[in-house]
């Protein structure tokens, strides 16, 4: 077995644009600066968006956190959006999910301008995603695409099986590896008999948030298991969807969680964030 070390590639991620951002700034001037948006008191948001913050610090970005109540109406971030849509120092927009009930989170989202739609969400780059054209694409899933990359997973012709179908991460997970020819089952909430689906699966990435989801009675041998799901146990501690000590004997790869996907994210935000302020810096020009 060998552990999929997320913590290790996102710090080498980090170096690759810190020094990026230092050639960019040489030759233009141009700091690449993200703009995140979060709403209300969510415990786990908040940690989130810190740990993107202080990321952005390490690799010399821009970056500003509008912070705003609850309460905030509709209106109000509507008009936020469109000011980060205009502002030049801007490069990447972030709001930061989920949003409270009486938010259209739909509506925010696609009032993001599409080139500065770093996390993907914009339906204008879920479909360049879907026709494998090139865009902006998720944080989660990409990042997991790099970390089969740096262990030279192949997964073309392979049976992935993606269990959840968010839009933020199972839906362009399962793009992305259609993408890059493999064979493409997703599981969810309804999907009967999930364990008739895994026992066939040569890659497993699971995005549930359902602590031991899958343990080892339900995947065969070599298998490679990419764990995305993030819970907390009554303990405190954080741990993701696989039962990791039983499900570790019979794999040939897995990540840790915590430290396998969650760092790659961030890293996948700096390189989305990176990318947008490469093209607004040659439009300056
Ligand atoms: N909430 C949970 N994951 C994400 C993410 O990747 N991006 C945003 N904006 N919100 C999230």
């Amino acid at each position: 077995m060998q552990l999929l070390d997320g913590k290790a590639l996102s710090k080498k991620i980090e170096l690759e644009v810190t020094s990026d951002v230092k050639t960019l700034k040489d030759k233009c001037g141009c700091t690449p600066g993200l703009a995140v948006v979060l709403v209300g008191q969510d415990p786990a948001s908040a940690t989130y968006v810190n740990m993107k913050k202080k990321a952005c610090d390490r690799v010399g970005f821009y970056s500003i956190t509008h912070d705003m109540p609850q309460s905030i109406s509709q209106e109000a971030i509507e008009k936020t959006i469109i000011m980060l849509n205009n502002d030049t120092n801007v490069d990447g927009i972030l709001i930061q999910l989920p949003l409270p009930e009486h938010i259209d989170t739909t509506k925010l989202l696609e009032l993001v301008e599409p080139a500065k739609d770093v996390d993907g969400f914009h339906p204008f780059n879920v479909g360049r995603l879907v026709t494998n054209l090139d865009g902006f694409v998720p944080c989660t899933p990409l990042g997991v695409m790099e970390l089969l990359k740096e262990y030279e997973i192949d997964v073309k012709g392979k049976n992935c099986v993606v269990i959840g179908a968010s839009n933020i991460v199972g839906k362009p997970m399962a793009s992305l590896l259609l993408n890059a020819d493999a064979t493409v089952e997703i599981c969810h909430i309804h999907t009967d008999s999930l364990k008739k689906h895994t026992l066939n699966a040569d890659i497993i990435l699971v995005a549930v948030g359902i602590i031991n989801l899958i343990t080892d009675d339900m995947v065969k041998d070599d298998v490679i298991i990419i764990d995305i799901g993030v819970s907390r146990t009554t303990e405190g501690k954080l741990v993701g969807d696989v039962d990791f000590e039983n499900v570790s004997k019979k794999s040939s790869f897995i990540t840790p969680s915590p430290g396998g996907v969650g760092p790659m994210t961030i890293a996948m935000l700096l390189k989305n964030t990176l990318k947008a302020a490469k093209i607004n810096a040659k439009d300056k020009k």
